[in-house]
């Protein structure tokens, strides 16, 4: 693949920031947010940004500036989210193992609704809520067997996992929740897989949820909110053609094949595809190698600070923003005492050399988030474009 086309990099001022770091394009963020709204405003849609993609704060102060919710996995990220600028009442909290500690947290700042994925959690946040003499908003999160075609490490919406109630434990929850004292139903939640961009997946998803509605209602039950979880797709093969998600097509999906009850609101939670291509991991070229068959370019970035390769064998564009030599092969890796540490291999890129700079594209999600500290190395900064 030729690296004709690359991302606009403001190199002059890198010279200053020590590597690797993660750039934001805070314009194209923004971009992306004012498409957010406007898509999803056509139809009254309310979108909770997956804080789990991203949570460095500048990024979410940001986001949140735009009047998005946030959806939470953590009572740190809950936290999070408050002290970004994120209304308590936008906010939703999922995830399988809560935490009393998490649960309190999250009552006590009277978030708009848990996400429930067990009739044990159901117990545990009635009586938390009944000590604090509080009714805890509650949605049903199920599983509604969707494949979502995705990596098999990050599809979610299949029958047997961890994640959610079965179609068949609905109306046990349901009837729970109807005799707690504290707890109130107000909706279900859906999220069947990341990196979505087959969309007959979301509509297969939108059958089940017309079905499932029908059988509420048959019992009396009516839900007044809809939440259809994250999961929409970017392009990671080439981010400077396609720096947008299809949202336009995204929120049009549903509103053509969801049929809603009137009063209903539907909501999402997209997290990759707010930040994932306004981000790239900015790292310098420690040494170029001779190997016996191939070049190596060793920089200073590794697993570590992006782990999707790694851990997905994920692809991130690699781009060297420094040279505009004529292209030659490398495989790129990192300094990591580990050989999965390759970021990619026979990556064609301008000829580059000692002190040069790459770019891994894509990488705004699920990338300084993800970060460790094995072999004692230092976190990675992220830096909003405004703010360098
Ligand atoms: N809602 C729920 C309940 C989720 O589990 C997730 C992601 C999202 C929303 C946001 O999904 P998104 O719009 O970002 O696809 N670390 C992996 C991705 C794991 C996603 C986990 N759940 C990666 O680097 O690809």
């Amino acid at each position: 693949m030729g690296n004709t086309i690359k991302g606009q990099f403001p190199v002059s001022k890198f010279k200053n920031i020590e590597t690797p770091f993660y750039y934001y394009d805070a314009e194209l963020l923004r971009n992306t947010l004012t498409t957010i709204k406007e898509e999803s405003g056509k139809y009254g849609y309310k979108v909770h940004y997956a804080i789990k993609a991203n949570a460095n704060h500048d990024v979410l102060a940001l986001i949140s500036s735009y009047g998005l919710g946030a959806d939470c996995v953590s009572g740190n990220e809950v936290k999070a989210a408050i002290e970004a600028g994120f209304k308590p009442s936008d906010i939703v909290f999922a995830g399988v193992g809560k935490t009393d500690k998490e649960i309190n947290f999250a009552l006590d700042n009277d978030i708009f609704c848990f996400n429930v994925e067990s009739v044990p959690e159901l117990e545990v946040i009635n009586d938390l809520a009944t000590i604090k003499g509080k009714t805890a908003k509650v949605a049903l999160r199920i599983n509604p067997n969707i494949d979502a075609h995705t990596h098999q490490k990050i599809t979610t919406g299949l029958n047997e996992n961890k994640f959610g109630f079965s179609m068949n434990d609905i109306k046990f929850a349901a009837d729970f929740i109807a005799k707690a004292s504290n707890l109130e139903l107000i909706g279900v939640h859906f999220h069947i897989g990341s990196q979505i961009t087959d969309f007959s997946a979301y509509e297969d998803l939108c059958v089940r949820i017309n079905e499932l509605q029908d059988e509420f209602e048959s019992q009396g039950i009516t839900l007044k909110n809809i939440n259809i979880g994250g999961g929409l797709g970017i392009n990671y093969e080439h981010p400077n053609h396609f720096p947008m998600a299809d949202f336009e097509g995204y929120f049009r999906l549903f509103s053509k094949n969801l049929k809603l009850r009137e009063g209903q609101t539907l909501h999402c939670e997209p997290g990759r595809s707010v930040v994932a291509q306004c981000g790239s991991l900015i790292t310098k070229v420690t040494y170029v190698k001779q190997g016996t068959n191939k070049k190596f370019v060793i920089v200073d970035a590794g697993m570590t600070d992006l782990i999707r390769p790694a851990l997905y064998d994920a692809y991130h564009r690699i781009e060297n923003i420094t040279s505009d030599e004529q292209e030659e092969t490398y495989d790129v890796v990192g300094p990591i005492c580990e050989s999965s540490d390759v970021f990619q291999k026979e990556v064609s890129l301008n000829e580059t050399k000692r002190g040069d700079l790459l770019a891994l594209r894509s990488a705004g999600a699920y990338g300084e988030i993800m970060a460790s500290r094995y072999n004692l190395r230092d976190l990675p900064v992220g830096y909003l474009s405004d703010k360098i």
